[in-house]
């Protein structure tokens, strides 16, 4: 397999140590930032081979060296700083993540593309209309980040293994994120046994507000997402077929058309090959249409 990563930051050098590590195949690092991918590179280098792990990464500035790809993250932009939201950065990274699937379209057309650069949906969205490619084979990740957040304060809360938990996080990557307590478990027994409503509502709250505080400290989310990355790469490369929230395109499913955000789906090694339409309750749909509504109107603002 190769798999290359647009954007050498923070997030996308962290995607290519995880895919590394669980051997996926090699890497392409890609920046428009001299020295940057080939330090990155090195260092990773450096790690595997002390590992004994024999995935190359090589680090370029040349968008040629994406041939013959098998898969392509997108990771370039801005991040957000302290204070903002996520959709304060779609005009700046629509226009950089255009620029890349340019670069997708004259080297790597038949890859399988993975956006992360947000805010999420949009530019997910963006990236299935600029390329003009089937919609299984270009997805977004962000619920499964949301979801690693999720399952970390449901294991805080009650104490249970981490391994335990299962659990689902959908909508958009954003200010109407949607954690679903409902279709959520400890070991197959529903997470509403182990929980109290306002514990329920609480735990939804801290996971829609804890990547703001960690950019509030650290100024980047990085290890989280590199690991959510790689945990899709991986369904795919080992038609694994299980079930991860992706922003995916609807086209009918959810009573939504012509829009990514988040929904479960089933990853195999065609790509998308299942999107679950859940029975949302009123509250839960609720929310789900706010953020509907939130990545259509960031859509109608883009120039596609
Ligand atoms: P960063 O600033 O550390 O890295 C971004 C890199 O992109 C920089 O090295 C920059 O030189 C590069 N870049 C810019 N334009 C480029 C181009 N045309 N071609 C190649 N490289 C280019 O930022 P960081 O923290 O890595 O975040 C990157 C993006 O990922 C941000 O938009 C951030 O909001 C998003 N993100 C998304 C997550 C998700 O769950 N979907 C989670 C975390 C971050």
């Amino acid at each position: 397999m190769k798999i290359t990563v647009i954007g050498a930051g923070r997030v996308g050098s962290s995607v290519a140590l995880n895919c590394t590590i669980r051997e996926l195949g090699d890497i392409c690092l890609l920046d428009i930032v001299e020295g940057l991918p080939q330090g990155e590179a090195m260092d990773i280098n450096h790690q595997l081979a002390e590992r004994g792990i024999d995935c190359t990464i090589r680090g370029s500035n040349n968008y040629e060296d994406m041939k013959e790809s098998d898969f392509v993250v997108i990771v370039a932009g801005v991040g957000r700083k302290p204070g903002m939201t996520r959709m304060d950065l779609l005009k700046t990274n629509a226009e950089i993540v255009k620029g890349v699937c340019n670069k997708i379209k004259n080297y790597a057309q038949n890859s399988k593309v993975i956006v992360v650069t947000n805010p999420l949906d949009p530019l997910t969205y963006l990236v299935i209309k600029s390329l003009g490619g089937q919609k299984t084979k270009i997805m977004g990740m962000g619920g499964m980040l949301d979801l690693s957040r999720f399952k970390e304060h449901i294991s805080t809360l009650t104490g249970m293994s981490r391994e335990s938990i299962q659990a689902m996080v959908i909508s958009e990557h954003g200010e109407n994120m949607l954690p679903l307590v409902r279709f959520s478990s400890i070991s197959g027994i529903p997470l509403t046994e182990f929980i109290t409503t306002q514990q329920s509502e609480d735990l939804i709250n801290k996971t829609k507000k804890i990547a703001a505080e960690v950019i509030s400290l650290k100024g980047a989310t990085v290890y989280a997402p590199g690991n959510a990355v790689s945990t899709m790469i991986e369904c795919i490369v080992k038609n694994k077929r299980a079930i991860l929230p992706v922003s995916a395109l609807l086209e009918g499913e959810y009573g939504c058309n012509d829009i990514c955000i988040g929904v479960p789906c089933v990853l195999g090694s065609e790509g998308i090959e299942k999107i679950i339409e859940l029975k949302l309750d009123e509250n839960e749909l609720k929310v789900f249409n706010l953020g509907v509504q939130s990545v259509k109107n960031a859509i109608e603002n883009l120039s596609l």
